[in-house]
């Protein structure tokens, strides 16, 4: 049969993605391996900024040599980049075949088998209606992590921020019927998985488009007690759409659902908030913070921050400084603003320099590496359950796992500890993660 390799780029939900395509081909007999030694290489990309496309345009230009001597491998470039871009790379690069959309992966298993009984032929699955929509129905039973796995609740996104590419390349919003959420997730446990992450690129809005009023929380709390999964996570909450169940249905199941919210800020300046779409002001993002911690102690509260959006002065800059001092999170995910084709900022005239876009990166990020760092040395000396679930990066010997509030933990532990719950002491801190040692279990 034919052989393929993956490579995933980007975001969580290309992760699942990902599995999934490599679920349906596996199950049609088709075997993974290693990319010198493959048929089809799949390069499932992402496009949210300019850094990402450029890594799967440089991993095309590295087929050359062996498509020079053997006419293989066929490259299909899937996911978000795909849809933004696939068109230009099959017409650079004669081993670009395929090219499908992340709202065409239902496509990809036949077509890939297509592809390799064709003669000569570029495969194309795009098309430029937002709501088309062609699902691959497989739970994501192939997977790099065997104890943990991704599953997405709700297709595309209507908000339209202003600098970002995923309403035009995901399409519009759909929400996962539930049953359907459920049944995978209970498949999933079934086989072992313990963790599961919930996806959408808001969470929040998930329902919304149900005539029932069915709406994230009591998803929440049906996976909580329907399906056995140990751990429930998920990501990304909208400060627009954040509402006051959700917390009290995390509230109600302490042990299950994990007291972890990622809730991007994007900047600390009303000004920049109108401007970027965002829809909701300061003040309405910090009577949410209060709300949550009030309810949550000891949650791990995470976000998002672009500097140098266009038209951010240096006093809008000041004021996203000082909204990581005001909220401490634990963890901000920081980006150099990247003009994305077809988005409304990107055609903006007041850009800002690159030099200072560079220089306000340097300046969040070395304020916020301090401000973590002063957290997590405050985490030392406690106790907590943590699913070792992978080997550490780096350092032999270590496995690492994440605290309920999301925290990397490093422990020494052999391989047979993987997939086990233990308690672990945290004994030191970095800005990144922590290290512990194991006390004992804690299933
Ligand atoms: N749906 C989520 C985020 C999805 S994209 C939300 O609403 O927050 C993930 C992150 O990438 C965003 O939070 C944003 O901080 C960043 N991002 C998106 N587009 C970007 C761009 N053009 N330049 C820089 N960062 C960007
Ligand atoms: Fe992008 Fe905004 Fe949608 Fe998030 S909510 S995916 S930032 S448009
Ligand atoms: Fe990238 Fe698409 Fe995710 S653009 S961040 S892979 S939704």
């Amino acid at each position: 049969m034919y052989r393929f390799a993956l490579k995933v780029y980007g975001c969580q939900m290309n992760v699942y993605d990902g599995d999934k395509m490599k679920t349906a081909l596996v199950s049609r007999g088709w075997s993974e391996v290693p990319e010198e030694e493959a048929d089809v290489v799949i390069l499932n990309g992402c496009s949210i900024r300019d850094k990402a496309e450029q890594k799967v345009w440089s991993d095309l230009g590295r087929y050359a040599p062996r498509w020079g001597r053997e006419r293989k491998p066929f490259v299909a470039v899937t996911g978000c980049i795909a849809q933004n871009v696939g068109r230009k790379m099959a017409s650079r690069f004669p081993w670009v075949r395929f090219v499908s959309g992340p709202r065409h992966i239902g496509a990809v298993p036949d077509g890939l088998e297509r592809l390799m009984s064709s003669s000569g032929e570029t495969f194309f699955f795009l098309d430029d209606d937002p709501k088309a929509f062609l699902d691959l129905k497989i739970a994501p039973m192939e997977r790099l992590n065997k104890w943990k796995a991704f599953v997405t609740i709700a297709h595309g996104c209507d908000n339209f921020c202003s600098y970002c590419i995923v309403p035009y390349v995901r399409g519009r919003f759909v929400s996962r019927p539930p049953m359907e959420i459920l049944e995978e997730m209970k498949k999933l446990a079934e086989e072992g998985v313990m963790e599961i992450t919930l996806l959408g690129q808001n969470v929040d809005s998930y329902g919304t488009d149900f005539p029932d009023g069915y709406s994230f929380s009591d998803l929440l709390r049906d996976a909580a007690r329907e399906t056995g999964v140990r751990l429930i996570r998920f990501v990304t909450s909208h400060p627009k759409d954040f509402t006051p169940d959700v917390v009290e249905t995390m509230a109600a199941y302490p042990d299950v659902i994990c007291p972890s919210i990622n809730l991007p800020i994007q900047s600390g300046s009303d000004r920049m908030l109108a401007l970027m779409n965002r829809k909701y002001t300061l003040g309405q993002y910090r009577s949410i913070v209060r709300g949550i911690r009030e309810r949550l102690p000891g949650v791990g509260l995470t976000s998002d921050l672009i500097v140098g959006h266009p038209r951010e002065t240096p006093e809008d800059f000041q004021c996203s400084l000082s909204a990581l001092e005001e909220f401490r999170f634990d963890l901000v995910h920081t980006a150099a603003y990247s003009p994305r084709e077809g988005t409304a900022a990107a055609a903006w005239e007041e850009q800002v320099p690159r030099e200072i876009k560079m220089a306000r990166l340097n300046e969040v990020n070395r304020l916020q590496s301090k401000i973590a760092l002063e957290i997590n040395s405050g985490l030392v000396g406690r106790t907590c359950p943590v699913l070792l679930d992978d080997f550490a990066p780096r350092g032999e010997g270590l496995l690492q796992g994440r605290t309920p509030s999301d925290k990397v933990v490093l422990v020494e532990a052999g391989e047979e500890m993987l997939g086990r719950m233990v308690s672990v002491l945290i004994t030191g801190a970095e800005n990144w993660c922590l290290s512990g040692r194991i006390l004992g279990t804690a299933e």
